[in-house]
């Protein structure tokens, strides 16, 4: 539809019906027989609210989303379409890994094909429109949202954040099989003090913009329809009534032209934070704020009336909020084509079809991490391996926004070990929850029955499996509902009964792999005590029991590094790489007690961000500068020549970071500024370059002027953030 007649038609709706397409709700409206009453207008919602609603979430399926459309058109005075939004996190029927587990990946092509997969699949389902990329930084393991993010570093979110827009998007989402992507969470989410969900973020204005708020520039810049704000306060506003972070950092500075959703009733929480009196101010703050549809609440439906009629907002702000509702709508060709790809037909040929497993399947492989390896694996299909622990036969692993998706779908590791053909004892050991604990997760309670008789006769009976096996695997980690959205955790190791379980199987057979699913980084001190190798799978997804079992028999190399560094204790949280030397430098080998650290604990994390191992090994050369200088203008080129020294094809990521030796303000010990993943045969070795310039090297500076100040650089080229592989140059 022209720009022309989207202004005609603002001109023609009234007041109530511009107010009513600021307004989402979501399934609970749309009985079996059309416009639901029941817990909805218990809720204060009215019929014409319903009636005229400009948008909708959590609702799936092509017939189902055809017919709310159908008689939503017809019942609209302008019969103008809703629009269909959803959580498609990491995939829709057929799951992907976890976002966290495809910054493993460090392949951000990847997770692009996973979101065109996922789109694809969306779309015929009659979804337009996907709650992703949830592009907030993360250092805090304790926060149960760290699932969702790629991890903590800003270059990799960035690259993640561009590439699944493009993959939900593509060159239109018109297209068919393709959605509209809503950046999230805006901003400054992923910074909750003491790791607690919904919590303020008390960040820097130089922290936000150096750290926090590139990535989510990255999703718009790539053309991200839509974007959300975030429930957290950033310093004492809420984000859905901060008019500076709205306005002026997302609209004027990043350029963002789309429409703004508030997240689930964040508008209404407003008042809860404190900022507002009553839901009408918080109206008010909102849409003055710039945030344009009120996600699931009555703040704007029942206020913005009285508001504008009173003088107190004018209509001119109300009808650009609404046009953006309206240019979003003809961005999705709604107009012309309402239901999209909604389609019965593709959605039974789609939905978890064999390309559609496969990709996730290869995905999968690529995400997992390596952290130990003493050469217990690859295992060797004809030796009896004992697959243990409550993770063998578990088929909730697709992560906690999975909510279209069905655990039955999955593979677990036993069906794919089994297929597999290998030499295999099974047994369970534990459940994954302690005895007698329930957990409350993003759609269903999760409770563990088992009474402690019950877990004492399957532990007796892994104890038994792992006496008569050359091998123990040991499958265990968190459970699914522990890590996502409200699941901040103080104690980030694995249940009790798992740890008990580990005990006393390692007491037997010391020959002992330990595969770990996990939603964050974890404590795992004690794992590794015991384990001759661990490989972290995150939450893998449908195919995640065929993707380990390949894995573990060398059928492809695990090439992972992890995104979020891996603390040796919640104590050290947040524990991240990029931190600043401070005054006094801890030197482990000093007698000095005054220098930056701990009586108790290290200050390193166990296991560093971009750390992962391969069954096979790889050289990289000393980094090689084809100059000792760099202009404003000009490029400065790193090579380095990488080898697989091994007897295996494997994958080695090569990371660029860089040193500014000194700033106006001090600058963090090393920053990732390029990464490549390169697949070698054996032997195989090749030359990589990676081209620096002025524009990598920027940040905000004593001024807050964003620019690459001159003077000393520090460059290192490795396999993870710790390498000292480093040359040095200067920027004039
Ligand atoms: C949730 C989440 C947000 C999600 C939205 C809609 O509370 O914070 O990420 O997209 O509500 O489900």
């Amino acid at each position: 539809m022209e720009h022309s007649r989207l202004l005609e038609l603002l001109g023609e709706m009234s007041l109530e019906e511009k107010i009513n397409q600021l307004f989402q709700g979501n399934s609970m409206f749309y009985e079996e027989d059309g416009i639901a009453t029941g817990p909805a207008s218990q809720q204060g919602f009215t019929e014409k609210t319903i009636r005229e609603t400009g948008t909708v979430l959590g609702i799936i399926g092509a017939a189902k989303v055809k017919k709310i459309q159908k008689e939503h058109m017809e019942n609209h005075p302008h019969h103008i379409p809703l629009v269909f939004m959803a959580d498609i996190i990491n995939g829709c029927r057929t799951v992907f890994p976890i976002p966290l587990a495809q910054g493993a990946a460090f392949n951000p092509e990847l997770a692009k094909t996973g979101a065109e997969v996922a789109a694809r699949e969306a779309s015929a389902s009659g979804i337009q429109v996907t709650f992703s990329p949830m592009a907030d930084l993360v250092r805090d393991a304790r926060w149960g949202r760290v699932m969702e993010s790629t991890g903590e570093d800003t270059y990799l979110n960035s690259r993640y954040a561009e590439a699944l827009v493009r993959g939900y998007q593509g060159d239109d989402p018109k297209q068919p099989g393709k959605i509209g992507a809503c950046v999230k969470h805006f901003a400054g989410y992923g910074a909750p003090t003491a790791g607690r969900d919904y919590n303020n973020a008390e960040l820097s204005e130089r922290t936000l913009r150096d750290d926090y708020l590139p990535a989510y520039a990255a999703a718009v810049k790539a053309g991200a329809l839509m974007a959300m704000t975030s429930f957290n306060t950033l310093n004492r506003i809420p984000s859905s009534a901060n008019r500076w972070l709205l306005r002026q950092v997302l609209r004027e500075e990043m350029g963002f032209d789309g429409a703004l959703i508030s997240d689930w009733a964040a508008i209404e929480e407003i008042m809860n934070h404190g900022m507002a009196a009553d839901r009408r101010e918080a109206a008010k703050l909102a849409l003055e704020a710039g945030t344009d549809i009120d996600m699931m609440t009555t703040c704007y439906s029942n206020h913005l009336k009285e508001l504008i009629e009173s003088g107190e907002l004018s209509e001119a702000l109300l009808d650009t909020s609404v046009l953006r509702v309206l240019e979003l709508k003809n961005r999705l060709g709604l107009f012309e084509n309402p239901y999209k790809d909604a389609d019965e037909e593709a959605e039974k040929r789609l939905i978890l079809c064999q390309e559609h497993r496969e990709k996730a399947k290869n995905a999968a492989k690529e995400t997992f991490v390596l952290l130990e390896n003493n050469g217990i694996l690859p295992l060797k299909r004809e030796e009896k391996t004992a697959f243990i622990g409550p993770y063998v036969e578990e088929k909730s692993m697709l992560g906690a926004w999975s909510i279209f998706a069905d655990p039955e779908d999955t593979v677990t590791i036993r069906e794919g070990v089994t297929s597999y053909g290998a030499n295999a004892l099974f047994a369970s050991g534990c459940s994954v929850l302690d005895p007698q604990t329930s957990i409350m997760g993003m759609s269903e309670l999760y409770k563990n029955a088992k009474t402690q008789t019950d877990l004492d006769e399957l532990l007796g009976e892994a104890v038994d499996t792992a006496l008569r096996a050359d091998k123990v695997v040991l499958c265990i980690g968190e459970h699914v509902a522990q890590s996502g959205e409200a699941a901040s955790r103080g104690d980030i190791t694995i249940p009790e009964c798992q740890k008990k379980l580990l005990r006393e199987v390692a007491r037997v057979n010391k020959n002992l792999v330990a595969v770990l699913f996990n939603g964050r980084p974890l404590d795992i001190r004690e794992i590794k005590s015991l384990a001759k190798a661990i490989l972290v799978v995150w939450m893998p997804g449908t195919e995640g029991g065929n993707a380990i079992t390949e894995v573990l028999y060398g059928k492809t190399s695990p090439s992972g590094k992890l995104p979020m560094s891996f603390p040796c204790c919640v104590g050290q949280v947040p524990v991240f790489y990029n931190e600043f030397k401070t005054g006094r430098p801890n030197d482990a080998q000093s007698k000095n007690r005054f220098l930056s650290r701990y009586l108790d604990i290290p200050n390193e994390p166990l296991y560093p961000f971009g750390y992962g191992l391969s069954y096979t090994g790889f050289t990289i050369s000393p980094v090689r500068l084809d100059g000792n200088t760099l202009t404003q203008e000009g490029t400065l080129t790193a090579s380095v020549t990488v080898k697989n020294t091994g007897k295996r094809r494997g994958a080695e990521t090569v990371q660029l970071y860089i040193r500014d030796d000194a700033g106006s303000v001090v600058r963090p010990v090393r920053e990732l500024r390029g990464f490549q993943k390169l697949w070698l045969e054996p032997e195989e070795e090749r030359e990589i370059r990676f081209e620096i310039t002025a524009e990598l090297l920027k940040f905000h500076d004593i001024h807050m002027k964003y620019q690459a100040e001159p003077g000393s650089f520090t460059v290192f080229i490795g396999n993870d953030s710790r390498t000292q592989n480093q040359a040095a140059f200067t920027l004039l």
